[in-house]
């Protein structure tokens, strides 16, 4: 048995025809989704429901036959298990108590209480291993630890991520004990992902464009490399995908500086760029628009054809640059698997 393709391009394999997963696979643009989320209720019992959330994982698997499947979860189920309150606001999104303070920060629960809330999680993730396809390979996943904080210190997303600049700027050590909370749950977390079944975990750190300068090293590349070398301690071989999205030309050395085995491209940067200089450094993955599987058309496949060709001399995974929107057409998924694979 030849090994998965996933994993051979995340060894650094060059594949004559690149092996694709997208983010936010499983989502509202699938009715077969929207039908499961309203037997869970809601988006917290469907994550929570170990049963329900596998089937949601299994969706995409099915329908398109993709190359990986991602755990179904969320990045805000770990500031729960650390003690908040979340819940999510229907056509709005998520909402949390708020940490703000240093006293805040010390209130949070212990790193070893996570798994009392996260166990579903890790059930989720041993149905998948068993019954996903033998040839798709099984992503675990956790919000970056800035990311996480901005939702955190918030209480919900926000454009410039202000609240978590505001409380880095008047406390930073606090901020940094914050960070290092985070951190710590994260390897733990995803530790237990791994040992249920996940064969690569991914760090979302969506917000890491927000972050300029010494805060870029402090907050998004330091925790990465912590987190990336804490698991591949632990779990020797275990390949990590780190998103730092919107880095721009901070995307250059990413892997380098963090011990990452793929770089998430965010659709900002060019694949030109993005080939030369942050796949000399190992796999990459992402970039199509994800406005493209809305509108479709030739701009879709002209696109898709493109990116595929830029990334053409070294490792790749296919990938949207951001997850796929409720408003794209199911066709233009198949339309996008038919330009990649021919
Ligand atoms: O990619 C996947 O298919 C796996 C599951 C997954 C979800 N969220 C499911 C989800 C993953 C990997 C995430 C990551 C996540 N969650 C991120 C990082 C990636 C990114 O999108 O930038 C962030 C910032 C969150 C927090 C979050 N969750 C927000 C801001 C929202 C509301 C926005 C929205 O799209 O509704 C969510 C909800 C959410 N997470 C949904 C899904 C499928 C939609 C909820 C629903 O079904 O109503």
């Amino acid at each position: 048995m030849s090994e998965k393709t996933i994993l051979r391009a995340l060894k650094g394999e060059r594949l004559p025809v690149p092996p694709v997963w997208m983010m936010r696979q499983a989502g509202r643009y699938l009715p077969e989704y929207r039908a499961t989320r309203a037997q869970a209720g809601d988006f917290l019992s469907l994550c929570y429901t170990p049963d329900l959330a596998a089937e949601v994982t299994l969706q995409p698997i099915r329908r398109y036959g993709f190359d990986a499947a991602i755990l179904f979860a969320d990045i805000l189920l770990l500031p729960q298990a650390l003690g908040l309150d979340l819940w999510f606001v229907t056509g709005e999104g998520p909402r949390l108590s708020t940490v703000t303070t240093a006293a805040g920060v010390a209130a949070l629960k212990p790193t070893g209480a996570i798994h009392d809330t996260l166990a579903p999680v890790y059930e989720t993730v041993r149905i998948l291993a068993r019954e996903l396809p033998r040839e798709t390979t099984l992503i675990g996943f956790a919000g970056a630890p800035w990311t996480v904080a901005t939702y955190m210190v918030a209480g919900r997303g926000t454009p410039d991520q202000a609240p978590a600049h505001a409380f880095k700027a008047e406390d930073r050590a606090a901020f940094t004990v914050l960070i290092d909370r985070i951190t710590e749950a994260t390897i733990d977390y995803l530790s237990a992902q791994i040992e249920a079944g996940a064969e690569v975990v991914k760090l979302f750190d969506s917000w890491a464009g927000s972050l300029k300068g010494r805060d870029f090293d402090d907050f998004a590349v330091e925790p990465a490399r912590r987190i990336i070398a804490a698991l591949k301690s632990r779990h020797p071989g275990i390949p990590v995908i780190a998103f730092p999205r919107e880095a721009g030309p901070r995307y250059a050395g990413f892997a380098r500086a963090t011990g990452a085995d793929c770089v998430a491209l965010d659709n900002s940067v060019s694949a030109d760029w993005a080939a030369a200089e942050v796949q000399k450094d190992g796999c990459v993955q992402g970039n199509l628009d994800p406005r493209l599987l809305v509108t479709g058309g030739d701009a879709l496949v002209a696109e898709t054809r493109r990116i595929v060709r830029a990334f053409s001399q070294g490792p790749h995974i296919f990938n949207l640059g951001h997850g796929i929107t409720p408003e794209a057409d199911p066709e233009n998924v198949t339309r996008m698997l038919e330009a990649i694979r021919g």
